[in-house]
């Protein structure tokens, strides 16, 4: 049975509007439908297809996993080969690359000047470089790059990854065209895929990069289905029958006009000192980039004068990759001790030989819990790859086994604290140890007076860390609210205290005597009270003497405040030396003004919502205007920043992003029962 033309019509239309979409949401990061409708397109053409299979073609969204695994992959010889790049570690080796590019193109002048080149700057993508081979517009193969002439066919695998098209847009593209680039794992997918390793008991990756290559590598392209890998195109290899542009950054924009993705951070600068601002920049950016960079690369702009350079062994002349400072690095773990914190935490720290990561040299890592060091299988003595990626505290990703030698010692929990030799206790399903010595630890009432100085909290100005610490070493004070009957006597008694700095900080004590309640509530400390939570309490309940009233019932009610919140606050209460203490700030003069309950417009200050799919009961503008109402922000787009996707039917790619992120996510009665515990 021959199938109609305007059924054949239909199937091909919903295909080229589908991939259009597809463009508009993976390629240039702007969704042009929402997402429910998407969704509503993708499954006419599923039925479509399921009823007339013959219209089945390889290109279309219905295509991009196939059926069974595979055996092995085949090798695939590179027509052109792959080339690496040279690299370049500091402003004289560019100076130098610049140099050699301006004499093999005869730039110099008769005085020995020459020209500012022109360079496309680009981020240098810590992934896979992978090649894409396109014939009349189709993806025919793609394959990693292996050693530059021959790689491995992973078609299979290339074609799961949405920001990679199955057929080109447009019709000017060449009749054969290789696009070259690198296949990645953004952060946040990397984040999810390790928590849920995590979570299986599995071993996590070590870094993205090698997550990557371990996704690219499946056999079974299902699995790299759910990678949420990502592709970024930086040039290209065969080219026939068509033609690209001059220059290089021109070609990158054609590719980009035919649905590949490139990277939005490209810029064309001059000479060494745009290089060189360019690389500064990045630099700069580097750690908010939602992938990983481990440079940038430069190459040379016009696309005539990089034939004249080209190449030498395996890298061109034209390009060179400048690195940045090596965020992991190998060092050895010396000793472990440990850290007591302000809610008792016993926290394993290890000491390291020192070594420079990340731009700084690190001395010390921390290992979180026992069930981290377990995780690791880390010895004291060991061979460790530590890692320092931005501000984030040094971490130890992994042990080299291989150069463990026979001198490597267990790291075990101390039984009694360090610092106040109490009991530590390992409470049954909590991978924290805690010291059992409450306020009467002195590292405990340290953290505690640190925790309530702080500026989210009481905001004590010049009440810094070494001076809690001194203050409660010559035992001038042993609570927070101790702080308050500091005489100048005592506070300029103490070493390296000027008689200047000993009246601010009495005056900041003074003035921190004016505060708010969200603010005194969070400078108590309570288990698990963190600033918004303090705020949310402060609203729900007016006054203190609410929140101290209020039973675990009652605090559930609150949105956001789960079953061990609401067990760390009634408890905290129930001890009669917080309440002593609590007296005592309020005799020494602490106050603050109660807050009306009825801030309903506050309540969900602070969290983002995402609304997506279809709603039966309300429009997505009506739930988008209550959310409004409470203070909440609604936006289109999931992010790790997002506190609560509400899906209705049919939600489509948000939701999986908030499912692979771990985001909280309710159907529409969760929602209207969530909403309705506003109305007050
Ligand atoms: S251009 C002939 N551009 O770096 C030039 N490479 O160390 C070929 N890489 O194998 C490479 N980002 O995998 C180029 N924007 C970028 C890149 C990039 C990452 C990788 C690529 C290459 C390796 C060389």
């Amino acid at each position: 049975m021959s199938v109609s033309e305007e059924i054949t019509l239909n199937v091909e239309t919903l295909c080229n509007e589908l991939n259009k979409h597809n463009y508009s949401y993976y390629v240039l990061d702007n969704p042009s439908i929402p997402d429910a409708e998407y969704d509503r397109l993708l499954l006419s053409l599923k039925k479509l297809e399921t009823e007339y299979p013959s219209l089945i073609t390889p290109e279309s969204p219905t295509q991009r996993v196939g059926g069974e695994p595979l055996a092995g992959f085949t090798q695939v010889s590179h027509e052109l080969p792959m080339l690496s790049l040279d690299n370049a570690f500091n402003e004289e080796d560019m100076i130098d690359f610049n140099r050699r590019v301006a004499d093999r193109l005869k730039l110099a002048d008769k005085d020995g000047e020459y020209e500012n080149v022109e360079y496309a700057c680009e981020p240098k993508l810590d992934g896979i470089a992978v090649s894409l081979l396109y014939e009349d517009g189709i993806l025919i193969r793609g394959a990693t790059r292996g050693d530059g002439q021959t790689g491995e066919n992973i078609t299979e695998n290339v074609r799961t990854i949405n920001s990679i098209p199955l057929k080109l847009l447009g019709n000017d593209f060449p009749k054969r065209l290789e696009v070259r680039g690198e296949i990645y794992m953004p952060k946040s997918a990397f984040d999810a895929l390790n928590t849920e390793a995590e979570r299986l008991g599995n071993k996590p990756f070590v870094n993205p990069r090698n997550a990557a290559a371990g996704s690219l590598r499946q056999l079974d392209p299902k699995i790299t289905a759910s990678r949420n890998l990502e592709m970024c195109c930086y040039s290209v290899g065969i080219v026939e029958g068509g033609a690209l542009a001059n220059t290089h950054e021109t070609s990158l924009r054609k590719l980009n006009g035919w649905g590949l993705r490139i990277n939005a951070e490209m810029q064309v600068v001059k000479g060494i000192p745009g290089c060189m601002k360019y690389y500064n920049f990045m630099a700069d950016k580097r750690n908010t980039l939602p992938y990983e960079i481990d440079g940038i690369v430069f190459k040379v702009n016009d696309l005539d004068r990089q034939v004249r350079l080209g190449f030498v062994s395996k890298a061109p002349r034209w390009a060179i990759a400048h690195k940045f400072p090596a965020q992991e690095e190998l060092t050895k773990v010396l000793d472990v001790d440990f850290q007591v914190g302000r809610t008792g935490a016993v926290t394993p720290v290890a000491r390291l030989a020192p070594v420079f990561v990340g731009g700084v040299t690190v001395s010390n890592a921390t290992l979180h819990n026992m069930d981290e060091i377990k995780r690791l299988g880390v010895m004291i003595g060991d061979a460790v790859i530590i890692r320092r990626a931005g501000d984030v505290i040094p971490q130890i990703v992994k042990v080299i086994e291989e150069k463990r030698t026979g001198d490597v010692k267990s790291i075990l929990i101390p039984s009694h604290c360090p610092v106040c030799d109490s009991e530590v206790l390992q409470v049954e399903g909590e991978a924290v140890a805690r010291c059992s010595g409450g306020l009467f630890c002195g590292a405990q009432r340290k953290e505690a007076i640190k925790h309530f100085a702080s500026r989210k909290a009481m905001d004590i100005d010049g009440l810094g860390d070494k001076l809690v610490e001194a203050l409660v070493d010559s035992g001038d004070v042993e609570t927070v609210a101790g702080l308050f009957t500091l005489t100048k006597d005592q506070v300029s008694g103490l070493e390296r205290m000027a008689d200047k700095s000993a009246e601010n900080l009495l005056r900041s004590l003074e003035n921190a005597k004016e505060t708010t309640l969200a603010r005194f509530v969070y400078s108590l400390g309570i288990r698990e009270v963190g600033e918004t939570t303090a705020r949310t309490l402060a609203n729900a309940f007016g006054s203190l003497a609410n929140i101290k009233m209020a039973s675990v019932e009652s605090l559930l009610e609150v949105p956001d405040i789960g079953p061990i919140m609401a067990n760390h606050i009634v408890s905290f209460f129930e001890q009669s030396h917080n309440n002593e203490i609590i007296d005592q700030l309020i005799e020494a003069g602490v106050h603050w003004p109660d807050v009306e309950i009825d801030k309903k417009s506050q309540a969900l200050q602070g969290k983002t919502f995402v609304i997506t799919g279809t709603l039966s009961d309300m429009t997505r503008e009506e739930a988008k205007e209550q959310l409004l109402a409470l203070g909440a922000k609604v936006s289109g787009s999931v992010s790790k920043k997002t506190h609560c996707v509400i899906a209705g039917e049919a939600a489509g790619s948000k939701l999986k992003k908030a499912e692979d992120l771990g985001i909280k996510v309710m159907n529409e009665k969760g929602f209207i029962t969530f909403i309705s515990s506003f109305a007050l």
